[in-house]
């Protein structure tokens, strides 16, 4: 197609000029039809500079693009993008019904009209100012997995992704999956799996991340503090590559638990005094450490216990 094969043409001169008939040539089309393809993808989000006997440059885009997203990725990967969708979680289950995927895929989108959290949140998505991202990872017959430690590796990976563009910026951990800047969480992170129920064995884990880079104006009924990252201007298709990247980096070791150091040190739980509800009722007390498969000890005067999933819900009470 000679949208895409202009896309590529941008990405690999990004910041240069490049002369109308240069491009005509190139692609073998007319001047005219550059310009129409050009008038195109600025409508969906590429920035594009046009100057008079210079010609074009290509600036970036606001909006995920597969083409951008896989510039910066170090493994190749399947990839879908969209501008606006319900939730990409939801469409990975509705895609793994319909068909058997072999190939881990990434779906991401610039708005979510109806994402969605733990325990069924709501995760606000508006347009652009943040990820909203699902890896789906199909799971074979045999395969040894655990989605809990899944989860957490995830998390540290997503850190380590971001402080890429975000160097100065302090990310710490809430166990098991939020990620907070200054006191307010910033991202979160859904692991569901979509199961054959004939062999009553997970298809594939869909591991939904979704991160506020600069989203402002939260609805009133956030029933925890809730931010951003900040203002800063990053290359939103790179943020998503990087975190990609990290996960790729962990993940074929993720069992051996040998993240969980990483895990501790952002960790902004260990030492305090929390209230966690679990499935079996409200427990407290003070946080000590998380073991290697991700588990939080908690020590309530007498003894410790590992806690493998729970919501923290108070922290220094
Ligand atoms: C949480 O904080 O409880 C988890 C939030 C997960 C949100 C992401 S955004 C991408 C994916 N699609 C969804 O509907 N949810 C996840």
């Amino acid at each position: 197609m000679k949208k895409e094969q202009l896309l590529s043409l941008f990405i690999e001169h990004k910041n240069e000029w490049l002369s109308g008939n240069e491009l005509a040539d190139k692609l073998s089309i007319s001047r005219t039809m550059i310009w129409k393809i050009i008038r195109n993808l600025k409508a969906s989000g590429h920035q594009i500079e046009s100057k008079k006997n210079s010609g074009y440059k290509y600036l970036g885009s606001n909006s995920f693009n597969r083409l951008l997203i896989q510039k910066h990725l170090n493994v190749p990967f399947e990839i879908e993008t969209f501008n606006e969708i319900d939730s990409t979680n939801t469409y990975a289950k509705k895609i793994l019904g319909q068909s058997k995927l072999k190939n881990p895929t990434i779906i991401v989108a610039d708005k979510q009209t109806a994402g969605y959290g733990r325990r069924g949140r709501d995760f606000y998505s508006p347009k652009d100012t943040g990820i909203y991202m699902t890896l789906i990872l199909p799971i074979k017959d045999n395969e040894i997995f655990d989605g809990g430690m899944l989860t957490t590796m995830t998390a540290v990976a997503v850190v380590n992704g971001l402080k890429i563009s975000y160097p100065d910026v302090d990310f710490k951990l809430k166990w098991v999956n939020d990620i907070y800047v200054n006191n307010k969480k910033v991202a979160g992170i859904l692991t569901e799996s979509v199961m054959n129920v004939e062999l009553m064995h997970p298809l594939a884990l869909i591991i939904g991340i979704g991160i506020n880079l600069n989203t402002k104006d939260f609805p009133d009924n956030m029933d925890r503090p809730v931010g951003s990252i900040g203002d800063q201007k990053v290359d939103k298709n790179k943020v998503a590559a990087d975190i990609i990247n990290e996960f790729i980096q962990l993940y074929p070791n993720y069992l051996d638990g040998k993240f969980i150091e990483e895990y501790r040190q952002l960790s902004m739980l260990i030492g305090k005094k929390v209230k966690i509800q679990t499935h079996r009722g409200l427990i407290s007390g003070k946080v000590t450490d998380f073991d290697q498969h991700g588990r939080l000890i908690l020590f309530d005067g007498n003894k410790h216990q590992a806690i493998m999933t729970g919501e923290v819900i108070k922290v220094n009470f």
